[in-house]
C-alpha cells in the first residue's frame, strides 16, 4: 500500500528500523472510521514507528484554546522540542470540549462543542475507509483500494517535511503575529519559481527560475531543497550546510519573520539548528521591522529592530507631519535606507543629495526621502507616513525625515498620554510589532504560539472572540469574521445608533467599534460570500477595512472598521464642520481618495471598481485622512455599473465639491470651468476654507477635476495619473470643457472668455 505512493520517503537511517516492524505496525496504526481524539482525553494517533503523532495541543498563552496538528513524537526529541509541522485549518483554535474525528462518512472533522464544525477535510464523497498517519508525518485518507484520496502533505501550513512537495500555486504561510494573519508567504508560481512574498505584491526572494511548468519544490532527506520536474530530476538546488550528513529529522519552514529556513535536528545538542536560510540578511526581508522600524545588526551580529526617528509628542498626529502648524524641517539619518510599505513603491528622482533633501522639504506630500548613489544619484521619495527601513555602518544611503519644527499644540487625544513625550517610550510604543519579527532564527516550540500571541488582543470573553480569532486566520479564510444575525443585533444594541442610510454603529466584545451596513441585494449566498472574501482581502490605508459579514435569514450585512470623524458629506453640509477642512486637509483628502481608487484599479490581483464613490462614502479618521468605504460592492450588485471611467468621473466630482464646497456638482461645474478659463479660479473656492488656498495647488485640483469630468470617457485620465498630478509629480495640460450633462460647447466657452475685458 505504501509503495503506491511515490512521495513516500524515508531516510536511510530509518529504513533499517522500519523494515523490521513495518507490517506489524501498519495494521495497528490504521485509523478506522469513527475514531476520535478529544481535548479532554488528551489522546493522539501515532505513526507506525512513533516518529509523528497527531493530537490536540494547547496554545500556551491562551488558556483553554487548542489546535489539532501533527508534531514530532520521536523519543529522541524531548517533549518541549516536538515541533508542530501541520495544523488542521491553519490557525483555527477550539475550546476544551472539542474533538477531532474521522467521521463515519470518511471526513476528518474538527468540532468545537460550542461552535460546531470548525474545519473538515471535505472528503465525505470520496469513499474513505480509513486514515493513516505515516512515518514521514503525512496524514492520509485511504479508499477501499488503498489509494490516497486526501493527504495533509497537499495542504501544508508553514512547514514542509522530506517527502512532501510544494507544487504549483501552493502556498506556505507564516504563522501570524500581532493579531493579523501573516503577510509573508512562500508561493510556487506557474513557471516553477519559488517566491517569498509580502502581501501579494512584493517579492523579496525568488529561487532560480528554470522556467518550466509542473515543477515541485521538495526537501530531500539529505538536506537539499530542490525544484524537480515530473521525473524527479532536480532543476535547481540549494544545500543545507550539513547536507549528506546523517540527520534523523529535517524540515523546511517559513518562519514568522518572513525568512524561509531549513532546520536539522541535532541529537548531540538536542536542538533544531538552522542549516540554510533563503534571505541571508534578515534586514532584507521586506518590512521586517514594520512601520517606522529600522533593522540593524547588533554587536553580536543578530538583527534587531530599532525606532530611531524623532517623533512628535502627539501619538495621533502624523509624526512625519505633512500638516505642520509651523514650519517643517528635515532630520538626517546617515547609513539608513527607507522604503515605503503602503504602497510599496517609491518615486525616484535623479538628483543630488542636497536637492533630494530640499525637494522633500518643499513638496507638501513628501514625508521622507532616501538618497543613494550607486553610480547614479537617486532620490527615493516617500509620500506616505508608512515606511520601514534598514541601517548599517557599510550602507552609504542617507535618509531624511520631515518633522515639524515646533512641537504641535497638545491635542485633546494626546493629553492622556503625555508620558509618551519621552522619546524612548514613544519609540517603544511604535516598535513592539517589529520586535517579534526580529527574533529570527529562534526555533520556536510550536509555530502556532505566534498566532496565540498575535490574537491576544482579542482575548476577551464570549463567542465573538472565537470569531475574532478566526479573523486572524490565513490563506483560505481572508481573515473575515462571520457573524450570525443575533450577534449583529447584540453588537449594535438592536440597531440603536443609526449613523447613515442602513448603517449602524456597533461595538465588538473587545470594545472595538464597528460600522454595520445592511445591503439590499438579492445576490445568491454563495456569490455573496465569494464577493466579501474578495473585498476583505483588499487592504489599503485609504480604504475602510472590512472586518466581517453576516449572511443569514436573507440578510446581507457588512461589518466595517468604524472611522471616527464621519463622512466628508457631513462635513461639507455643515458650515461649522466644513471650516475644519483647511485647504491642506482637503487636498490630502482628495489625494487619499485618488490613491485608494488607484489601488482598487491597479493594485489588486484583479481590477476592482468602486462604482458608487461619493462624499457619503468617504469617511475621515482622527487625522482627517480619507478612508473610502463601500468599495467593490459592484461585485455584490452585479447590476451596478463597474467601470473605471465612472470612478474617475466620481473622483472629479469629489475634487470639485471639496474645492467649491457645493455638493451639487451639476450646478457648479459649468460655472467653475468658466471662472477657471477666465483666470479667476479663486472665485469658485469655498469661502469657508480657513487660511486661504495655494494658487498652484488649486490650479492642479481644478485641471484634474475637469479632465476627470470629460464627457468623452476616453479623454479621462487614469487614476495613477490623477494621483501623480495631485502629488505634483506630473504636470497636466489645460482641459477642454468638461461636465457630461452640461451644455457648454468649447467654442462658446472660449468666446465668452475672449469677450471678457
Ligand atoms: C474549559 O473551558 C472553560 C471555559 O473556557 C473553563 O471555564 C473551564 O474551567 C475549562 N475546563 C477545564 C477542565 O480546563
Ligand atoms: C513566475 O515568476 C517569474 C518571476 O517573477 C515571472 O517572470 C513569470 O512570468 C511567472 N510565471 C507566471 C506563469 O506567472
Ligand atoms: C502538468 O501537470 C498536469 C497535471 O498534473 C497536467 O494536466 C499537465 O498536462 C502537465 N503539463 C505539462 C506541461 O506537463
Amino acid at each position: 500500500m505504501l509503495e503506491q505512493d511515490k512521495s513516500f520517503h524515508i531516510s536511510p537511517f530509518l529504513l533499517s528500523v522500519f523494515t523490521g516492524f513495518f507490517l506489524f505496525h501498519l495494521v495497528l496504526s490504521k485509523i478506522p472510521l469513527g475514531s476520535k481524539l478529544s481535548v479532554e482525553e488528551n489522546s493522539s494517533w501515532v505513526s507506525p514507528i512513533g516518529d509523528f503523532a497527531i493530537g490536540f495541543f494547547n496554545h500556551s498563552d491562551q488558556p483553554n484554546q487548542y489546535g489539532v496538528g501533527i508534531r514530532f513524537n520521536s523519543k529522541s526529541i524531548p517533549v518541549g522540542k516536538q515541533t508542530v509541522v501541520w495544523v488542521a485549518g491553519a490557525e483555527i483554535t477550539v475550546g476544551n470540549k472539542s474533538y477531532f474525528q474521522l467521521s463515519q462518512s470518511g471526513e476528518l472533522v474538527l468540532v468545537d462543542s460550542l461552535k460546531g464544525v470548525m474545519w473538515t477535510s471535505k472528503t465525505s464523497r470520496s469513499a474513505v475507509v480509513s486514515a493513516l498517519l505515516r512515518d514521514d508525518g503525512n496524514l492520509v485518507l485511504l479508499d477501499e483500494m488503498g489509494s490516497v484520496v486526501w493527504q495533509s502533505f497537499d495542504n501544508p501550513s508553514d512547514t514542509i517535511l522530506p517527502g512532501q512537495s510544494l507544487s504549483i500555486y501552493k502556498t506556505l504561510r507564516a504563522a501570524s503575529k500581532n493579531s493579523v494573519s501573516s503577510y509573508y508567504s512562500l508561493y510556487m508560481n506557474a513557471s516553477g519559481q519559488l517566491q517569498l512574498r509580502w502581501e501579494s505584491d512584493v517579492m523579496y526572494w525568488t529561487s532560480g527560475n528554470p522556467s518550466m511548468s509542473n515543477l515541485s519544490a521538495v526537501l530531500t532527506s539529505d538536506g537539499i531543497l530542490q525544484l524537480v520536474d515530473q521525473t524527479l530530476k532536480p532543476m535547481w538546488s540549494v544545500f543545507g550546510d550539513d547536507h549528506n550528513d546523517a540527520v534523523n529529522f529535517r524540515l523546511l519552514r517559513l518562519d514568522v519573520d518572513g525568512n524561509l529556513r531549513m532546520y536539522s535536528w541535532e541529537a548531540v545538542s538536542k536542538s533544531w539548528r538552522s542549516v540554510w536560510q533563503a534571505v541571508e540578511n534578515q534586514c532584507n526581508v521586506f518590512a521586517t521591522c514594520g512601520e517606522h522600524g529600522v533593522c540593524v545588526f547588533n554587536s553580536s551580529g543578530s538583527p534587531e529592530c530599532r525606532c530611531p526617528f524623532k517623533i512628535t509628542s502627539d501619538p495621533n498626529s502624523k509624526c512625519f507631519a505633512q500638516d505642520c502648524k509651523s514650519a517643517s524641517s528635515m532630520v538626517t539619518y546617515e547609513h539608513t535606507s527607507l522604503y515605503e510599505i503602503y504602497p510599496p513603491t517609491d518615486s525616484i528622482i535623479l538628483t543630488s543629495l542636497q536637492q533630494c533633501e530640499a525637494f522633500c522639504l518643499r513638496n507638501s506630500f513628501c514625508t521622507a526621502a532616501t538618497f543613494t548613489n550607486d553610480g547614479t544619484a537617486k532620490c527615493l521619495v516617500k509620500t506616505t507616513p508608512y515606511f520601514s527601513g534598514y541601517s548599517g555602518p557599510s550602507l552609504s544611503s542617507v535618509s531624511f525625515i520631515k518633522t515639524c519644527s515646533d512641537p504641535l499644540p497638545v491635542d485633546p487625544h494626546a493629553s492622556r498620554s503625555s508620558s509618551a513625550q519621552s522619546p524612548a517610550k514613544h519609540s517603544h510604543r511604535l516598535c513592539i510589532p517589529c520586535l517579534v519579527g526580529a527574533a529570527s532564527g529562534t526555533f520556536v516550540l510550536f509555530a502556532v504560539i505566534h498566532l496565540a500571541i498575535g490574537c491576544y488582543i482579542y482575548r476577551r470573553r464570549n463567542m465573538i472572540w472565537k470569531k475574532a480569532a478566526l479573523a486572524c486566520m490565513t490563506s483560505n479564510s481572508k481573515g473575515l469574521m462571520m457573524l450570525s444575525f443575533t450577534e449583529i443585533k447584540e453588537i449594535t444594541g438592536n440597531f440603536k445608533h443609526q449613523i447613515g442610510p442602513k448603517t449602524y454603529r456597533g461595538v465588538l466584545p473587545n470594545h472595538q467599534p464597528v460600522a454595520i451596513k445592511e445591503l439590499e441585494t438579492t445576490i445568491e449566498e454563495r456569490k455573496f460570500r465569494a464577493a466579501v472574501s474578495k473585498i476583505g482581502s483588499i487592504h489599503h490605508r485609504n480604504l475602510v477595512k472590512l472586518n466581517g459579514y453576516c449572511c443569514e435569514l436573507g440578510k446581507k450585512i457588512l461589518v466595517y472598521e468604524y472611522v471616527k470623524n464621519g463622512s466628508v458629506h457631513n462635513y461639507m453640509e455643515d458650515d461649522e464642520l466644513s471650516k475644519r477642512l483647511t485647504w491642506r486637509r482637503r487636498l490630502n483628502i482628495c489625494l487619499g481618495v485618488a490613491r485608494a481608487i488607484c489601488y482598487l484599479h491597479t493594485g489588486c490581483r484583479e481590477f476592482v471598481s468602486h462604482g458608487t464613490l461619493k462624499c457619503e462614502n468617504v469617511v475621515l479618521d482622527k487625522n482627517y485622512e480619507a478612508k473610502v468605504s463601500e468599495f467593490g460592492l459592484g461585485i455584490v450588485h452585479p447590476e451596478a455599473s463597474c467601470v473605471r471611467e465612472k470612478d474617475v468621473e466620481d473622483v472629479g466630482k469629489m475634487l470639485l465639491i471639496l474645492v467649491t464646497g457645493c455638493l451639487q456638482v451639476g450646478e457648479v461645474c459649468e460655472l467653475a470651468y468658466k471662472e477657471w478659463i477666465q483666470g479667476r479660479p479663486e472665485r469658485v473656492v469655498d469661502n469657508r476654507i480657513d487660511g486661504g488656498v495655494d494658487r498652484e495647488e488649486l490650479e492642479r485640483m481644478l485641471r484634474t477635476a475637469f479632465w476627470c469630468l470629460q464627457s468623452d470617457e476616453r479623454m479621462r485620465p487614469s487614476m495613477g495619473e490623477v494621483v501623480k498630478v495631485l502629488e505634483g509629480t506630473l504636470t497636466v495640460d489645460p482641459p477642454p470643457p468638461p461636465c457630461a450633462s452640461q451644455s457648454l460647447p468649447a467654442k462658446e466657452a472660449l468666446l465668452e472668455s475672449s469677450s471678457e475685458p
